[in-house]
């Protein structure tokens, strides 16, 4: 039967109910954004490659994902995969850092990363994410934190930790990079670690082989060497989420797979996930505006995983919410009555309820299941007899009591039983 029918590799297919799981995701996470004034951006699946280059940091794992190919022009274009970079460009493209500052936005829509497909690994994903260009206060980055936090709890989810860093500026940051390579140079490592120990040594802590981990126990952490003002910084950003009621875990060993990381860093790990445990992620950026041509733009930022969100939520078996848009469902008996559902069905959306009926040639039997399954809270039977009267049958289907109602004004009647 399904042969022939296969999504691309890394992809799936986001089918009921589990959409309504992923609404729900979207909605909560915009939700959160709206609340403290983020104001919606889309840009373009695809920007041109140097973005991302520049942007996203050349020797990164995220870069080596990418989706990149040249178009019927010759240019080389990048599916993106991820929004920071693309936000950046707009905002300084537009001047929108010009006005009022912090410039607070938000996005939601697919990313694209080649990445060896597993449970909560694909190769098109959906993240929620938010970012507050142009300014350097802690406190933006303890609002964001909070934000998250709250949109994951009015989800439902209860075993998300809350990882937490600090990565340093430009000031302290080399000098504990050239700490870390020297601890690195002198343990014994891979041909390719050691090359990344040259190249980008921050991602090494990431390494998951335990083999590796083991010979990361006395490495050097950067919270140690932070500079005073780094160090000032990162004390608020966590005296504010503990005011806030936010619980975190220090985790000094934290990087991420981006490379435009300064200072504040934090990951939401589910922990009732496998490998794939991080459900959302961001930190403060501020040299990426000028690592992609831009003046100054001190900025901070999370983006959260639409995917992987919805998989924590069936891991802690939190119920979709219903799809219960439909209050009234309306069951004709007959030609005649059929056309009047139709009209009266029509009326009742219009008037803002959420209403449909029994569509194609089904018994009654039929029709009350379908009424059933939609999870309105009312059937509407229609018979001619009824009808000739100016009435019609109308069932609750919690309770299952039965009563004639008039059908004038009938929307002015549900509108009242439904409140
Ligand atoms: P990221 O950590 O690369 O950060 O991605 C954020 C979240 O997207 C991850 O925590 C994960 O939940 C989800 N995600 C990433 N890759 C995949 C995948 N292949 N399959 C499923 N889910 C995935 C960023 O993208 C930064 N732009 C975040 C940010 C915003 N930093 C500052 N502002």
């Amino acid at each position: 039967m399904t042969d022939g029918f296969q999504a691309p590799k890394g992809t799936y297919d986001l089918l009921p109910p589990d959409s309504r799981l992923a609404l729900a995701v979207r909605a909560a996470m915009i939700d959160a954004a709206r609340s403290a004034g983020y104001e919606y951006i889309e840009t373009p699946v695809f920007e041109d490659t140097e973005l991302f280059a520049r942007g996203v940091g050349e020797s990164t794992d995220v870069t080596k994902e990418m989706y990149t190919f040249d178009d019927r022009g010759g240019r080389s274009i990048t599916l993106r995969p991820e929004g920071t970079a693309a936000v950046v460009r707009s905002v300084l493209e537009h001047g929108l850092a010009r006005g009022q500052l912090p410039v607070k936005l938000y996005y939601s829509g697919p990313f694209f990363r080649y990445e060896r497909p597993q449970a909560g690994r694909y190769r098109h994903f959906w993240q929620v994410g938010a970012e507050a260009l142009g300014t350097e206060d802690p406190a933006v980055d303890a609002e964001l934190i909070v934000l998250a936090t709250d949109a994951y709890r009015a989800l439902g989810l209860t075993q998300v930790r809350l990882l937490l860093n600090s990565l340093g500026c430009r000031e302290c940051r080399p000098a504990y990079r050239a700490a870390l390579q020297d601890y690195l140079r002198g343990v014994d490592l891979d041909r390719q670690t050691r090359q990344r120990v040259e190249a980008n040594p921050l991602r090494v802590l990431d390494d998951k082989r335990p083999e590796i981990q083991a010979l990361l126990a006395d490495a050097p952490l950067v919270t140690d060497h932070l500079c005073a003002a780094c160090k000032a910084f990162h004390e608020e950003v966590r005296r504010l989420l503990t005011d806030a009621g936010v619980e975190f875990v220090d985790e000094p060993r934290l990087v991420r797979g981006l490379d435009y990381y300064t200072r504040t860093l934090f990951e939401f790990v589910h922990t009732g996930l496998g490998a794939q445990s991080a459900i959302g992620g961001g930190g403060r950026y501020d040299g990426l505006s000028e690592m992609i041509g831009g003046p100054p733009l001190p900025s901070v930022g999370w983006a959260l995983g639409v995917d992987r969100t919805v998989l924590a939520m069936r891991a802690e078996s939190v119920e979709p919410p219903s799809a219960a848009r439909v209050e009234v469902f309306a069951v004709p008996l007959g030609e005649d009555a059929r056309r009047t559902a139709f009209r009266l069905v029509t009326e009742l959306r219009r008037a803002g309820l959420g209403a449909d009926l029994a569509y194609g040639q089904r018994g009654l039997k039929g029709a009350m299941k379908a009424a059933d399954r939609s999870g309105a809270r009312y059937a509407l039977i229609l018979g001619d007899r009824d009808l000739a009267a100016g009435v019609a049958q109308l069932k609750d289907l919690t309770t299952g009591d039965q009563e004639p109602v008039a059908l004038d004004g009938l929307v002015a009647t549900m509108k009242e039983k439904l409140q």
